[in-house]
């Protein structure tokens, strides 16, 4: 079996991160999001994996293949296949095609990402001689989402985030798929939205007759399109992580639960409560970290408090008086007091950047 990651698309929802990097590569406790999907799929048995990459979009593109490389590093080999335009997850797979050939694949997007991998479903779509798998989640928000309605073990119906959802029954971003999958997605057209969606070509699975089968899963499942669905995922894997401290923890600093702290990494008369992790070469003094907080590499945080938030490699957080909570932080981002008359907030933000002060 093949293995198609998607990683095109311009992650709008995402924005001001997405305007200089892939969505994909934003970090869950310091691994970006679509490592997730790769080990999973290698986790499968899945090695020879084909990942679209967006080609109007070459910054994101050329940071998703430096990041995965060959492929070697998880045990894969992987093939890039670019996408000229995001016209769709059913445009995206099917420029898949040549590179699947006739073997029966796994379509994983490349920002969705779920607690239990997919060795259990995999195993059973390689022996089993139905043509597609969908994985499913039971949601109570279900308008967002492609929505499955399933009657004696087969998925009879199927919508595209519809106004009045059939069912609580959310497609999950992993499809298991067979050669036919190609032979329906020809031939489609663009819906509202102006995407050819892979909901449409699944549904035309299912007119034609073919065996499209469900699989509830039961352990999370969170599509990381949006900034509290990342401090979500980020909250999620921090609860699994195991200690591991190779940096230096200074004699008047406190390092309570689960925490990693890279090598290079600095504790400074700080308190650090996991579960956290503190990246390479970073350098935390005088601060507190609490739980469920991801600090990245070359980070410097001194005099402030941060605690259920991810903060991206080369930022800095300088004496914040009030704790900062709930905050996705990107790259070489500085937020720091000012000292300068008047006093006021001074801000220099991109397009699209939310603040949210308190008094
Ligand atoms: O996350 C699950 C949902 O994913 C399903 O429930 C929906 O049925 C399905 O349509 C999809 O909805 P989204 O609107 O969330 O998909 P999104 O546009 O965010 O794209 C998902 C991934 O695919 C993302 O990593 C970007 C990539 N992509 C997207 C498009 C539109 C491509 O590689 N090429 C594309 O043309």
């Amino acid at each position: 079996m093949k293995g198609v990651v998607l990683a095109g698309g311009k992650g709008t929802r995402l924005r001001p991160l997405t305007f200089t990097g892939a969505k994909q590569l934003v970090p869950i406790a310091n691994k970006p999001v679509i490592f997730y999907a790769i080990e999973d799929l290698v986790e499968a048995g899945i090695t020879d994996i084909g990942v679209v990459v967006p080609a109007d979009f070459p910054m994101a593109r050329d940071q998703i293949m430096a990041a995965l490389g060959d492929g070697s590093a998880f045990g894969a080999r992987i093939t890039y296949i670019p996408q000229d335009a995001p016209r769709g997850l059913a445009h995206a797979v099917s420029i898949c095609r040549d590179f699947v050939g006739d073997e029966k694949f796994v379509v994983y997007l490349g920002d969705n990402f779920i607690r239990e991998g997919i060795v259990p479903q995999v195993q059973a779509f390689r022996e089993g001689g139905m043509n597609a798998m969908l994985l499913l989640y039971r949601v109570s928000n279900p308008e967002g989402l492609g929505i499955a309605v399933v009657q004696d073990g087969r998925v009879v119906e199927l919508q595209e985030k519809p106004k009045v959802p059939k069912s609580d029954l959310a497609i999950v971003g992993i499809y298991l798929l067979d050669r036919h999958f190609f032979e329906v997605a020809e031939g489609l057209t663009p819906s509202a939205r102006g995407e050819l969606e892979i909901t449409d070509a699944l549904a035309r699975l299912i007119e034609r007759g073919y065996d499209v089968r469900p699989e509830i899963i039961t352990g999370w499942w969170i599509d990381t399109g949006k900034h509290n669905d990342m401090i979500t995922a980020n909250r999620l894997v921090l609860e699994t992580i195991e200690s591991c401290i190779a940096g230096e923890i200074d004699a008047e600093s406190q390092v309570d639960g689960r925490v990693v702290i890279d090598p290079g990494a600095q504790i400074v008369r700080s308190v650090v409560r996991g579960p956290a992790v503190i990246g390479r070469n970073t350098k935390i003094i005088e601060s507190f970290i609490g739980p469920f907080t991801s600090v990245g590499a070359n980070c410097l945080i001194e005099h402030s408090e941060i605690e259920h938030s991810i903060v991206m490699d080369d930022s800095t957080i300088s004496n914040i008086p009030l704790r900062i909570e709930g905050s996705l932080i990107g790259r070489n981002v500085r937020v720091e007091r000012s000292t300068l008359k008047p006093r006021a907030h001074k801000l220099l933000l991109g397009d699209y950047s939310q603040v949210g002060l308190a008094d």
